[in-house]
């Protein structure tokens, strides 16, 4: 049996080998924002978004290249959502994956431009047939995507909530607002993988309560973590530029109760999300294997 880093490894590769059949070129001067977008996507990335959809459509029979137009849909949707926090309005970051950013290596107009693409790319894969040959399991991706990465209470709703400050509230205050945050910007879009995974996998309530806990559990976990890395991180492996969160004043459970108790937190999520799942008897293995690799990655 190959282990977890391997098996992500193998589908890191496959998802990359599929990556340019979803890009087809225009000839025009418009085909910049199509370059900009492409570079974005396949500047690295863990793949960790995809992976899970996989793994959790996988969990009902599910084979890969099945899953696969709803996974790139996800990456695609996550890639905007990285340019676009890196823009110099945001958290103006010169450095992602290792490379430059998308308005660094272009320009701001091209990178706002790129991240809106990927993000209406994300939908118009999901409406097509390859995604899913029944019409309303297409729309209950949508429904959903549209959910999780939106303003209401979805990631655009956290970015927001990201920019705000800590100042006059308490610490419990933070400890919750933190909480809501991490979520909401990044929990929405782990949660969408497990959703989707469960839609097209046709899966019962009862299952699907487990992967929404399980999901919301490792979505905090693997933002706390960023969080860590962000202090303590190997800058060549994390390939973003360190110290930011608190040169910004970013509200983090870092900053708020320091690295080990931050630590702590993670892993008690991380413990109780692998609970969660356990409806799926010695199926769950990967999805164990890959909430433990949320706190122990190094990138
Ligand atoms: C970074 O996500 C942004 C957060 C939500 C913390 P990842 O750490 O998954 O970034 P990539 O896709 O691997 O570059
Ligand atoms: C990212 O949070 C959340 C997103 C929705 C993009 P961060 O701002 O901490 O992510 P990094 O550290 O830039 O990847
Ligand atoms: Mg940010
Ligand atoms: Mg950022
Ligand atoms: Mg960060």
């Amino acid at each position: 049996m190959p282990d977890f880093s391997e098996k992500l490894k193998s589908y890191t590769e496959y998802f990359n080998h599929e990556l340019p059949h979803f890009f087809p070129f225009p000839s025009g001067a418009e085909k910049r924002v199509v370059e900009a977008m492409l570079y974005s996507v396949a500047n690295g990335g863990k793949r960790l978004r995809p992976f899970l959809v996989s793994e959790t459509a996988a969990l009902f029979g599910i084979p890969q290249q099945q899953s696969l137009p709803t996974a790139a849909a996800l990456e695609f949707l996550h890639s905007y959502s990285l340019i676009h926090d890196d823009l110099p309005a945001m958290d103006n970051d010169d450095l992602r994956r290792g490379k430059p950013t998308c308005h660094k290596q272009f320009d701001e107009a091209t990178a706002i431009l790129a991240g809106d693409g990927l993000l209406t790319y994300a939908f118009e894969i999901l409406s097509d047939s390859p995604t899913a040959s029944s019409p309303s399991t297409r729309c209950a991706l949508i429904s959903l995507l549209a959910k999780a990465a939106g303003a209401f209470s979805g990631m655009i709703a956290g970015q927001m909530l990201d920019l705000s400050s800590a100042d006059n509230l308490s610490s419990s205050e933070q400890e919750f607002l933190i909480k809501h945050i991490e979520e909401m910007k990044t929990g929405c879009l782990l949660r969408y993988a497990c959703e989707a995974g469960a839609v097209l996998g046709n899966a019962s309530d009862e299952q699907k309560q487990a992967l929404i806990t399980y999901s919301r559990k490792i979505g905090i976990a693997f933002q706390i973590t960023d969080d860590i890395l962000d202090v303590e991180g190997n800058p060549a492996l994390v390939g973003k530029t360190l110290n930011k969160d608190a040169a910004q004043g970013k509200m983090t459970f870092v900053g708020l109760y320091g690295l080990e108790k931050a630590k702590q937190i993670a892993r008690q999520l991380i413990e109780e999300a692998k609970t969660s799942i356990s409806v799926f008897g010695s199926k769950n293995q990967t999805l164990k294997d890959l909430a433990d690799f949320i706190i122990s990655r190094n990138k």
